[in-house]
């Protein structure tokens, strides 16, 4: 469990499903997704987390959660992608929060406790985002953090002909990172 001033960044709890179904079921959080999840998608994908949670002993896309009321914020977090990508092996950090908790500074307190745990306990070299090139909020958030913007590339899971194939690319060094810490 990380704190921050107005979060918490935990493992998973049976408590987290039904709100993050909701979000996942909610348009305006998916418009950048090629589809909105169903229930059973939502269950799997935080099922997912928990386990990579488990298995990395702490890190992975953390559950976040108010402090003051103890609501389910969304989820930020760092993932390991050994080959998916080009770019690969390279550990990236990624974020989707319910609409309630956009416009505060939410996402941006979350990401820079994951950047902290990213290169002050994990000791990582850098950390990657991208997101579909429309998604213009997320790119403002890896702007905001210090990320620096890479040539983009054609999501692999996504046909070229897709809408939101062509994806931005950011990465932040470690050094970059404690420069701007500073
Ligand atoms: C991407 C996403 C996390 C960005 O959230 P966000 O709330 O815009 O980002 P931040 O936490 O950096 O908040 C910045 C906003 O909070 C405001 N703010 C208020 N209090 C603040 C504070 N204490 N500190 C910083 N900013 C604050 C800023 O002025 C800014 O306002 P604006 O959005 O009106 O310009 C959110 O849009 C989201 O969850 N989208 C859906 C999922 C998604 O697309 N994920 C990315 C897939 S790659």
């Amino acid at each position: 469990m990380i704190e921050t001033a107005r979060l918490i960044l935990r493992q998973w709890q049976a408590s987290d499903l039904e709100p993050f179904a909701e979000l996942n079921a909610d348009p305006d959080v998916m418009r950048y997704f090629p589809a909105p999840l169903s229930r059973e998608e939502s269950d799997n994908l935080a099922n997912r987390f928990k386990n990579i949670i488990e298995a990395n002993k702490g890190w992975g896309f953390w559950a976040v959660e108010l402090k003051t009321t103890g609501e389910f914020v969304g989820t930020v977090g760092l993932l390991h992608q050994a080959e998916r990508f080009a770019f690969s092996p390279c550990t990236e950090i990624g974020w989707r929060l319910a609409k309630n908790f956009w416009h505060q500074g939410i996402a941006l307190e979350a990401a820079t406790c994951a950047l902290n745990f990213a290169f002050n306990q994990l000791y990582l070299d850098e950390i990657v985002a991208f997101t579909a090139v429309q998604n213009t909020p997320s790119e403002g958030l890896m702007k905001r953090l210090g990320m620096v913007k890479q040539p983009s590339f054609m999501h692999p899971a996504l046909a070229v002909s897709h809408v939101l194939a062509k994806h931005r690319l950011y990465k932040i060094t470690r050094t970059g990172w404690l420069e701007k810490s500073i």
